[in-house]
């Protein structure tokens, strides 16, 4: 009898210290991709592409988890190679959007993605079995992203703009990274040809679209929040920039899975308004939300979406898909039944992660310190008085500021 081989051997030359040095690469490739993506939706002015971004975060963030944890068992120190791709992100927030799509999508992804090919045609695949199971999977979770990325991509070529050259971040180029301080926007650029407001959050009082039907209003209502929660994926992204490198890797998996949600929710708000008969154009997309939170800290922008958005957002949710069984209109019941669901996961993470990890200690104090801060900035936008906002319950804040 000869049973199959259980592993396939491909026998290399490469050194431990070889799997070292190849895996800080990939973790710091990885850790450059995030950090870009995270910040792309606010660079971004299409939906779509906020969408995609929104979506292909969560793989790439939870790639990178696996690798920096692998790299850590492979070698417990610092890695050598962090840093190598912040000249490249550096120079994100003085690019065009078209040059900023390009060079995450077809520079920075596109980088990684050799960079695991080259692992695995190098690597000892029993040796190295288990960062070889980790980069199989990952190029496998990284198909569709860099599917649609080609695909935008050769979009914009043919706009012919002045797109900057293809560069690579690869640590073979250089003995020492070049570190240097990358920022993100602190405002999200949106497309001029969609009409938005800001200053209120009266959805109602924006279009002339509603009939006095409750139902059928509540419906198109909750179907145009969740597609302005393209806010909540330049949120939860700009969270995962700021706070990237100063708490838990799990907390960034907790947010990736957000933000892929809340691209999700805005595609799926979309989706009904079009199936509601109505024209994307004739309702005007809420930005007071990113308004505010896009000038916050990362910590301050999670607690506000958290502790003031979420909460609030999940019984209105709950409570139409109700009514959406009582009418037979299985369409609305579904996705909101799914996205209430969404929305309690994010409310248990996030908040598990406040209390635990925000550097002001409590709930409470972190609570209060969103409300300050959203309050001034307010004020200082002169919507309204930052004495009267911290006198607002959550449910009030909930209906200036939404998720
Ligand atoms: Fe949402
Ligand atoms: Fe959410």
């Amino acid at each position: 009898m000869k049973l199959p081989d259980p592993m396939a051997a491909r026998r290399s030359c490469w050194t431990f210290e070889d799997a070292v040095k190849g895996m800080s690469e990939l973790a710091a490739l990885a850790h450059g991709a995030v950090r870009a993506f995270a910040c792309a939706p606010l660079l971004v002015p299409w939906f779509e592409a906020k969408v995609a971004i929104g979506l292909h975060l969560e793989p790439i963030v939870n790639l990178y988890v696996q690798l920096e944890e692998r790299r850590l068992q492979l070698r417990k120190a610092a890695n050598d190679c962090a840093g190598i791709c912040d000249p490249l992100l550096a120079r994100m927030p003085t690019l065009g959007a078209e040059e900023a799509l390009a060079l995450i999508y077809g520079s920075l992804l596109d980088e990684l993605i050799r960079a695991l090919e080259r692992y695995l045609a190098s690597v000892d695949h029993v040796l190295d079995y288990p960062s070889l199971r980790i980069i199989q999977n990952g190029l496998a979770s990284l198909q569709d992203a860099e599917a649609w990325g080609k695909t935008a991509v050769s979009e914009i070529e043919k706009l012919d703009l002045a797109v900057a050259p293809r560069q690579t971040c690869s640590h073979s180029q250089r003995t020492k990274p070049e570190l240097c301080s990358v920022e993100r926007p602190k405002f999200a650029t949106r497309d001029a040809s969609s009409p938005s407001f800001g200053g209120t959050r009266n959805y109602r009082a924006i279009a002339n679209c509603f009939t006095g039907d409750e139902y059928s209003d509540r419906r198109l209502e909750l179907a145009w929040i969740n597609r302005d929660e393209i806010d909540a994926v330049e949120t939860f992204g700009l969270v995962i920039f700021d706070l990237l490198d100063y708490v838990p890797l799990a907390m960034i998996g907790d947010l990736a899975r957000s933000c892929s949600d809340e691209a999700r929710h805005a595609w799926t708000g979309r989706a009904l308004i079009d199936a509601l008969g109505h024209s994307q154009e004739d309702l005007p997309v809420s930005v007071i939300g990113i308004g505010v939170r896009a000038q916050m800290t990362g910590w301050q922008a999670l607690t506000q979406i958290t502790m003031f958005g979420e909460l609030g957002i999940i019984r209105p949710m709950l409570d139409l898909a109700n009514s959406a069984r009582s009418h037979a209109d299985t369409e609305t019941a579904n996705a909101f039944d799914f996205i209430a669901n969404d929305e309690l996961l994010h409310l248990r993470t996030s908040s598990s992660w406040i209390r635990r990890n925000h550097p002001a200690g409590s709930v409470k104090a972190a609570e209060e310190e969103a409300q300050r801060v959203a309050g001034s900035l307010l004020e200082r936008a002169g919507i309204l008085g930052e004495d009267y906002y911290i006198t607002l319950t959550k449910a009030e804040i909930f209906e200036i500021l939404g998720e």
